[in-house]
């Protein structure tokens, strides 16, 4: 039985604002799959890689990996198209994983800085017997419910959300391949049903009742989502190096 990862990589970066799509954005000349994907292999407990990039880039990305990832690194790559959403492209990367995975992390090409240590802790953990794990970093802002708006844009606040018990959700999230199948098989089936909608795949666990472990999350490991966030990435890779 062996561990496998599924590298979403598939949306286009509209919050980042860039003419090409967010995974091929370069950070210090290396695009952000590449990145992610580098530290995914040098993690050294994976023995494949499902990488869900855009329709239009199976091609450019499937050129970018010919190389192979990190010399001395025996991690196969595949290159697959992903879907209209994050939950489609994950669905997309679960049916094209090798027969003899029985764990699966899913991780965010956006997070291209998580570093190796985070990898391996989640997909012990999952190994352990927890069958879906996050990794997660506490929250530092006081955090307030709010209810709706008045004619002015105002919200009144409905209440203080105990912050000690919040905790900020990152990836890789590990899961039992059979548990996450059966989770994603669920979740397609209350696609368009708004109230349902979920932002993770342990969400969709979640909805099935079944418990999801945290484990400690990495600052290394946050999203790239917009240009500040990319001028932030660019720091941490400065500290890295220093
Ligand atoms: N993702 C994906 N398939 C989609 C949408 C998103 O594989 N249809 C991936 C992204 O490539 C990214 C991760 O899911 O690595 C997290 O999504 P997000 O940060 O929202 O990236 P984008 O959807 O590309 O950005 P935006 O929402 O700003 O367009
Ligand atoms: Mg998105």
């Amino acid at each position: 039985m062996t561990s496998a990862a599924i590298l979403t990589a598939a949306g286009s970066g509209t919050r980042l604002g860039r003419p090409v799509p967010k995974a091929l954005v370069e950070l210090a000349g290396v695009p952000l799959v590449v990145r992610a994907a580098q530290g995914l292999a040098a993690a050294d407990c994976l023995t494949s890689l499902v990488v869900t990039v855009p329709p239009a880039e199976v091609g450019t990305v499937t050129a970018l990996f010919a190389g192979g990832l990190v010399p001395g690194t025996p991690l196969t790559v595949q290159v697959v198209a992903g879907g209209p959403t994050r939950q489609a492209s994950v669905a997309a990367g679960l049916s094209a994983l090798a027969q003899d995975v029985d764990v699966v992390l899913v991780h965010d090409a956006a997070r291209c800085l998580t570093p190796p240590e985070l990898v391996r802790g989640v997909e012990a953990a999952v190994r352990g017997g927890h069958r879906a794990v996050v990794p997660a970093v506490p929250v530092t802002d006081t955090v307030k419910e709010v209810g709706p708006a008045d004619t002015t844009g105002a919200e009144p606040v409905r209440g203080t959300v105990e912050r000690t018990r919040l905790r900020a959700v990152q990836t890789p999230q590990g899961f039992d391949r059979l548990l996450l199948e059966e989770a994603h098989a669920a979740g397609a089936g209350r696609a368009g049903d708004e109230r349902a909608a979920v932002s993770d795949d342990a969400g969709l666990v979640e909805a099935l009742g079944e418990p999801v472990w945290v484990v400690p999350g990495d600052e290394r490991a946050m999203k790239i989502t917009t240009p500040r966030d990319l001028a932030l990435a660019h720091v941490l890779l400065g500290h890295e190096a220093a």
